[in-house]
């Protein structure tokens, strides 16, 4: 059920801001103004897209989840408590990125199939938004030319 689904996709944008706000606290390395920054700009626009996911549940006519309980046992991202270093950090948000543009792309097909053309756009949107980091995250973690 497309609510469904944005509940989980809501959850999981919850965690994943929180866990961009943590490495961007905690990153370490030779290049740490530019991981520090990366991890900023990262968490700015992640949290950005919650506040319209909330919006667009409140528009179908549910409630939205809003407690970090419930945002646990919905989000489909890994929660970190531990300080990984630098490369493991960004190789943990490639995978994430993975995860929230296949979701994206999930919803969107389900919203295109209900006529929710607003909520599918929106889906576009985030599929450009964890594209365009993936590329990011790869070039950072890319070491040398093939
Ligand atoms: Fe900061």
């Amino acid at each position: 059920m497309l609510t469904d689904n944005l509940k989980v996709l809501l959850a999981s944008t919850q965690s994943f801001a929180i866990k961009s706000q943590n490495f961007h606290w905690n990153v370490e390395g030779s290049n740490f103004p530019q991981y520090h920054a990366f991890f900023d700009t990262l968490y700015n626009d992640v949290n950005e897209t919650i506040d319209p996911i909330a919006e667009y549940i409140r528009i179908l006519g549910h409630y939205t989840p809003g407690s970090l309980s419930r945002y646990t046992e919905l989000s489909i991202i890994q929660d970190q408590t531990k300080i990984p270093r630098a490369e493991l950090m960004f190789a943990e948000s490639l995978h994430d990125c993975e995860v929230m543009s296949k979701l994206a792309v999930a919803i969107f097909e389900e919203a295109t199939n209900e006529s929710q053309q607003g909520i599918a756009n929106f889906m576009a949107e985030l599929q450009d938004l964890y594209g365009k980091k993936a590329w990011f995250i790869r070039s950072v973690l890319k070491t040398e030319r093939e």
